[in-house]
């Protein structure tokens, strides 16, 4: 099982419309495919299933079985009782409720809770090949779960300058829990909302190329109204709009991460990178900020 975070401590910068978009294109290949959605506002579980009243269900299931001490004897079954289907053959949610903005506060103090959707996909075992956790845009303890379960993660970045910044910020929060895991996370920048008419997304992605070279997804998302349409209409954007520009760049993605998942090359040793984006000395700032790059998710010249 592969599993991939999407994340970036700043808002709006794509990051639910890239999980839905690469899960839904994992399970359009037949792939059994478990959407993860660690935000408190529920974006991804209002669009592709509606709202629940239930404050329990979904993720916070396994939350709440770590919080009242029930989570070690729970069967297997009862972890993938949080999951459910989507319209979309293949691809499943486990759903975010508002009851997750209250964990912080709730599991103050106690131990082993940077671990509990570790715990979960471990316990789901062989019913999904890959796995897409959908972050919200906040350092805390989901996203901490989420970088814990994460064998890869995936920051989408708008293309615009203050985005940047965020991706700094986004970098410093990765090495820090690589440090307390001991392990290097490999992970791929995505240049999103890029406007080829803007000097802002010009300039943005040429400062992207410049910085974070070995882990830059080479094609940035375009502004794809197509994106916006298929949210309105609850359908991820491969089953709305199979050939749309920005779908076509995420299929590119999604081939790539298969391959080095498939090669796993997703486990690949920390390295200085060079590919075909360009060469990142070791030692220089980029290269200590952006272990393991597209080299370990496949990329090749
Ligand atoms: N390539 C794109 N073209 C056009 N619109 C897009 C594109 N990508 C995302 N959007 C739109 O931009 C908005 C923000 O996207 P999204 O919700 O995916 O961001 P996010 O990072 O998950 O936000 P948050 O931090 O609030 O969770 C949404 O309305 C979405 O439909
Ligand atoms: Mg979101």
């Amino acid at each position: 099982m592969s599993t991939w975070a999407v994340c970036n401590q700043k808002g709006g910068v794509g990051k639910t419309t890239t999980a839905i978009s690469i899960a839904s294109l994992l399970a359009e290949k037949g792939r059994k495919t478990l959407l993860i959605d660690l935000d408190p506002h529920a974006s991804a579980s209002v669009y592709l299933v509606g709202r629940e009243d239930d404050a329990n269900a979904g993720v916070m299931r396994w939350f709440s079985a770590e919080l009242d001490g029930s989570a070690a004897s729970l069967p297997a079954a009862a972890f993938a009782a949080a999951c459910e289907e989507t319209k979309q053959p293949d691809l499943s949610l486990a759903r975010a409720t508002p009851a997750l903005a209250a964990l912080e506060r709730r599991a103050a103090g106690r131990e082993g809770f940077g671990r509990v959707l570790t715990t979960a996909i471990a316990r789901l075992g062989a019913r999904f090949d890959d796995v897409i956790i959908d972050c919200p845009p906040t350092l805390g303890l989901l996203m901490i779960n989420a970088l814990a379960a994460a064998q890869q993660v995936l920051i989408p970045v708008q293309t615009e300058h203050l985005a940047l910044e965020g991706l700094a910020r986004m970098s410093r929060t990765l090495e820090m829990v690589e440090r307390s895991q001991r392990r290097a996370i490999p992970r791929i920048v995505i240049p999103t909302l890029f406007d080829r008419r803007t000097r802002a997304s010009l300039l943005a992605l040429e400062r992207l190329r410049e910085e974070y070279a070995s882990v830059l997804w080479p094609e940035p998302v375009p502004i794809d109204t197509r994106l916006r349409d298929a949210a309105r209409a609850g359908l991820p954007p491969p089953l709305y709009d199979p050939a749309g520009r920005a779908v076509g760049v995420y299929r590119r993605l999604v081939d790539r991460l298969i391959g080095a998942a498939e090669a796993g090359a997703t486990e690949a040793a920390p390295q200085p990178t060079a590919d075909r984006y360009g060469i990142v000395a070791a030692g220089s700032p980029a290269a200590a900020s952006t272990r393991c790059s597209l080299a370990a998710a496949g990329a090749r010249s």
